[in-house]
């Protein structure tokens, strides 16, 4: 016997409601400005606006979002998260330098308007 789960119109309508609920960002990146939800994650945000924080070869040859190639680092002006084990770790980490205050997309969880730079060479890493 082939059971589905029961899920009525109602709850589908309350979860989306808790969905929209969560609160909307500005992101500033590449002369476009769109919304992102409270929590996201700045790299997928990015993806999902068609938008890359990749540079060049970097938009295929990357981790996905682990953390450890150190490719997705952009300057980041607004309030983030500080940051996580593995990107403190990546960006100590030459060619990054701790000094050049970037920040990697994947490991941003947005809870702010944000204005986002990208900078050149594979890593995004050669601050003019
Ligand atoms: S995608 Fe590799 S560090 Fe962010």
């Amino acid at each position: 016997m082939n059971l589905k789960p029961f899920c009525c119109p109602l709850v589908r309508i309350q979860r989306a409601t808790l969905t929209d609920r969560k609160k909307k960002y500005r992101i500033q990146f590449k002369n476009q400005e769109f919304d992102a939800s409270e929590g996201e994650v700045l790299r997928n945000v990015l993806l999902k606006n068609k938008l890359s924080p990749h540079n060049g070869a970097a938009t295929y040859l990357n981790c996905k979002g682990l953390g450890s190639c150190g490719t997705c680092a952009l300057e980041i002006t607004g309030d983030v998260n500080p940051k996580t084990k593995v990107e403190k770790l990546r960006l100590n980490f030459p060619p990054h330098k701790p000094e050049n205050r970037l920040r990697l997309a994947c490991q941003i969880k947005v809870n702010s308007n944000l204005k986002l730079v990208k900078h050149a060479g594979f890593w995004g890493s050669r601050i003019k």
